[in-house]
């Protein structure tokens, strides 16, 4: 509804966020796309970071990167409609500051490039110019979300876009079919395979060994695999550059050697600060000779790359992110076995405890290839590459029962699935096991779960191809903490795993969420399993959380999604407000056709909330069967909105809850009016604690009468009704058009006299009254054949006054089997008399 000026497109790093900007730019280059807008400036900040200590003008800015530009001029470009697009805000090294910036408005002023881009973000400058940022999600918050209109996300690959991905790679079908396959005998490769250029990395390591008569397993660890791309790569760059000597892949040579831990310590290096584009100084300060060395070993373009050049400056990179984590693994590998000052237990603990203080997991994957570079079988593969350690099974089973121990309770859940991570890259599957004998036995609610095994089991439920039927947390025996690592805290930081197959597989599962703090974090991803498409997702169950608004606004986001089918949605007891009611409300209305039970009890929503839901209750793709609005500060004017809102869309709904609310008896009396409507197919009517008096029992007689109700049960428990109004709805009740199959007048202060204390019922043991119990009895005897059920608990009845309704009990001509009393009555007395049903 708003103007969209600003857009944040987010995505792991590899999942093609430039290459859909430079896919826009080309489109509308050629004239087929996007025409209206007649100025498109790309800029990556990779190149921005080149002059961010100079200063200039936005204009001579466009002039300077695109000479083509010189003509416009600052009148030119106010009246056009310029889009700007910034590519890959992670690679910058600016430092945007959103706080203490100086204003500047005038497209000639000459500002630093920090300015520039915070002035023109925020509308200062340029304010008719469209903008549009891409990001790593680690790097997006620089931007203030109060700047951004729009967030958007690119996903990578489907399963069948991955399948699609090998297929049309290779022309030999059955190389592709085996590539396919192994992948998917490895769940994390598949998972991995979301990105494309994880793809590619799989690709290129299987392909090779599938073709030249490798010996040896494939690889299905991380570890394994990149050790086998380094190699061939590696090899790869032999042939190129000596050809005739092929040598055998695992014989590095002692230049390669060289280069390689170079960049090792380059990447290593620039991974702690979080940068993956260099230029030639960082290249020089690790040693690396950009001119001969990188050239020369050809690894340059195999798994380090030259990108753009741009004021006489080369920027440098590595092929993935994933690759330098990987280099970066080695080399400080190596630097350990070298210096050997440390044993390796004690390395891989500081070096774990470090990655897992990281907010972002930039670490994630460097400890994990760290773990995995500690088993010999890969060091045997990498050759002299990591020099020589000690690794007896003893030193490796110490590290691995530490990894298990370790205290994982005040890290985010994403961060502790990772030492499950390293668990398997060590090749130790025995907490998986154990999950699997958990998941499988009978007295799960029984077992209590560690740390390391709520990670171990959010990870297969998030990996899992079966869909379970449930997961529901309460069922699980473990540390708060415990379950909520159960809810992965947020996919998209996690940068190297396929955001959509993830949520999909583990949301799938969850039919019961309730009873655990949930963040908007987790809110969001719920959200995005409810857009997925497909969505599996069909009950969501939030209740007993603390939503609040925004956690509600970012939920209905994902209800309004074309894609959401959910059926169930309960929200009970969520703190939610009239506000939060009215973007729910309008999310279920732009999608209204799947819904069937709504539970939105005890929450504040009040008539207003209610108001907005009468919107998506009169659409006439509305096919609600059940709502629950218990305790939710409702008035008669809800009543009112809700009887006009059904009246327009009548058929679907069954059962309306509308208990512990003030609706008072002009809210009954329009309710009345709907019952008795001919398409109104009500069959459960809840008005407990309703504030009903025996004013109203008149007209729910003659709803009961009326042959078109489909009542079939009707609780009008703790409402004043006394005596009279009972008596009121027997007139009802024996009507052979009466359906009533319960009914429930739980303390209705039936057959006590206004004001009688309870101290007075207590002195009178059993209370008084068989008034409302005769007249309850002769309206049933005039009509034997529904009421099945009748509750009067709480009401001062006794037992002589029970006895002839538990007479009809007994009798098998009527179909009454159950009269609840729980107190009047002595259990004893009502054993004797209703000894089937007690
Ligand atoms: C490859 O797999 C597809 C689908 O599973 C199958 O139809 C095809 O025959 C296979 N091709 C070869 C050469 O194995
Ligand atoms: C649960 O059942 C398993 C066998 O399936 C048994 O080994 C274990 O002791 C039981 N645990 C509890 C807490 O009853
Ligand atoms: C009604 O709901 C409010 C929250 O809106 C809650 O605090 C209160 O305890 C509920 N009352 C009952 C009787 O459940």
């Amino acid at each position: 509804q708003r103007h969209i000026r600003v857009v944040l497109t987010n995505g792991v790093a590899g999942v093609g966020k430039t290459f859909s900007v430079q896919k826009f730019t080309l489109d509308w280059a050629e004239g087929s796309e996007n025409q209206d807008v007649s100025l498109l400036v790309l800029l990556s900040f990779r190149e921005l970071n080149l002059i961010r200590d100079e200063q200039y003008s936005l204009l001579t800015l466009l002039h300077v990167f695109h000479p083509t530009l010189q003509k416009v001029t600052a009148e030119k470009l106010a009246v056009c409609k310029v889009l700007f697009i910034f590519d890959g805000l992670d690679e910058s090294r600016l430092s945007l500051d959103f706080i203490n910036r100086k204003v500047v408005s005038d497209v000639t002023q000459k500002s630093s490039v920090n300015e520039l881009l915070t002035n023109l973000i925020q509308g200062n400058l340029l304010p008719s110019a469209l903008v549009w940022i891409t990001s790593r999600p680690a790097a997006a918050n620089q931007i203030p979300p109060s700047c951004v209109d729009r967030v958007t996300e690119v996903r990578g690959f489907t399963d069948p876009q991955k399948e699609e991905y090998f297929r049309r790679r290779s022309s030999d079908e059955e190389l592709s079919n085996r590539t396919i396959s192994h992948i998917k005998t490895s769940r994390s490769l598949h998972i991995m395979c979301g990105v494309p250029v994880f793809c590619w990395i799989t690709a290129t390591v299987l392909e090779h060994m599938l073709t030249t008569e490798q010996r040896g397993e494939l690889p299905k660890t991380m570890t394994d695999l990149y050790s086998h791309f380094l190699l061939v790569q590696t090899k790869r760059k032999k042939n190129k550059y000596h050809e005739g000597h092929e040598t055998s892949p695992q014989e590095l040579t002692e230049a390669d050697r060289e280069v390689l831990l170079k960049l090792g310590r380059l990447a290593f290096e620039h991974l702690e600060k979080g940068n993956i584009m260099f230029y030639q100084e960082d290249l020089e300060q690790c040693g690396l000779d950009v001119t001969e060395a990188l050239v020369y070993s050809g690894l340059c373009t195999e798994i380090f790359k030259r990108e753009s050049v741009i004021f006489q400056k080369t920027v440098y990179c590595f092929v993935h992110l994933s690759v330098q984590e990987f280099l970066a693994a080695v080399y400080i590998f190596h630097c350990f076995t070298n210096r050997n000052t440390q044993v390796l237990k004690d390395f891989l603990e500081d070096t774990m405890e470090k990655s897992l203080q990281s907010k972002n997991g930039h670490l994630d994957l460097f400890v994990r290839f760290l773990h995995g570079l500690s088993l010999e079988s890969n060091q045997r593969l990498l050759g002299g590459l990591l020099g020589q350690t000690e690794n007896s099974p003893e030193i490796i089973q110490r590290v691995i029962n530490n990894l298990k121990r370790m205290d994982t309770y005040d890290i985010s859940p994403d961060r502790s699935i990772n030492i499950f991570h390293c668990l398997m890259e060590m090749n130790d599957h025995s907490v998986h096991q154990e999950i699997q004998e958990f998941l499988k036995s009978e007295n799960r609610s029984e077992q209590r779960l560690s740390g390391i095994q709520c990670s171990a089991l959010a990870y297969m439920l998030q990996m899992s191809e079966e869909v379970l039927d449930e997961l529901d947390l309460k069922k699980y025996r473990a540390s708060t903490k415990g379950k909520q690592r159960l809810i992965p805290a947020d996919f998209s930081d996690l940068p190297k795993v396929s955001y959509d197959s993830l949520i999909i597989a583990y949301f799938i599962c969850i039919h019961r969420l309730s009873g655990c703090e949930l963040s908007v974090i987790h809110c969001n991803t719920i959200a995005a399993a409810l857009k997925s498409n497909p969505s599996h997702l069909r009950q969501l169950d939030l209740s007993d959380n603390y939503l609040e608004n925004l956690g509600v606004e970012v939920v209905s986001a994902g209800l309004e999604s074309p894609h959401c089918r959910l059926e169930t949605l309960r929200l009970d007891n969520c703190e939610l407000t009239p506000s939060s009611c009215s973007s729910l409300a309008s999310a279920l209305k732009s999608n209204p056709s799947h819904l069937r039970d709504l539970d939105l009890s005890h929450n504040k929503l009040q008539d207003s909330g209610v108001k907005e839901l009468c919107g998506f209750l009169q659409s006439p793709d509305c096919r609600l069967e059940t709502l629950r609005l218990k305790n939710c500060s409702l008035s008669e004017i809800s009543c009112s909105s809700l009887v006009s809102a059904l009246k327009s869309n009548p058929s679907h709904l069954r059962k309306l809850d509308l208990s512990e609310n003030d609706l008072q008896d002009s809210g009954v009396k329009d309710l009345c009016g709907f019952l008795q409507s001919p398409d109104c197919r009500l069959e459960t009517l809840r008005l407990s604690k309703c504030s009903v008096t025996h004013e109203r029992c008149v007209c729910l007689a003659s709803v009961l009468k009326s042959g078109s109700s489909h009542l079939r049960e009707l609780d009008l428990s703790r409402n004043k009704l006394k005596d009279l109004g009972v008596r009121k709805l027997c007139f009802g009740l024996n009507s052979t058009n009466c359906r009533l199959e319960t009914l429930g007048l739980v303390h209705c202060h039936l057959s006590l006299i206004d004001g009688l204390s309870s101290k007075k019922q207590r002195l009178r043991g059993c209370g008084l009254s068989e008034i409302s119990c005769s007249s309850l009895v002769s309206a049933l005897k005039s009509n034997p054949s529904h009421l099945r059920e009748l509750d009067l608990s709480r009401n001062d009845l006794k037992d002589s006054d029970l006895k002839p309704l538990l007479d009809l009990v007994e009798d098998p001509d009527y179909r009454l089997q159950t009269v609840r009393s729980v107190s009047g009555v002595s259990p004893c007395c009502f054993h004797q008399y209703c000894p089937k049903h007690s």
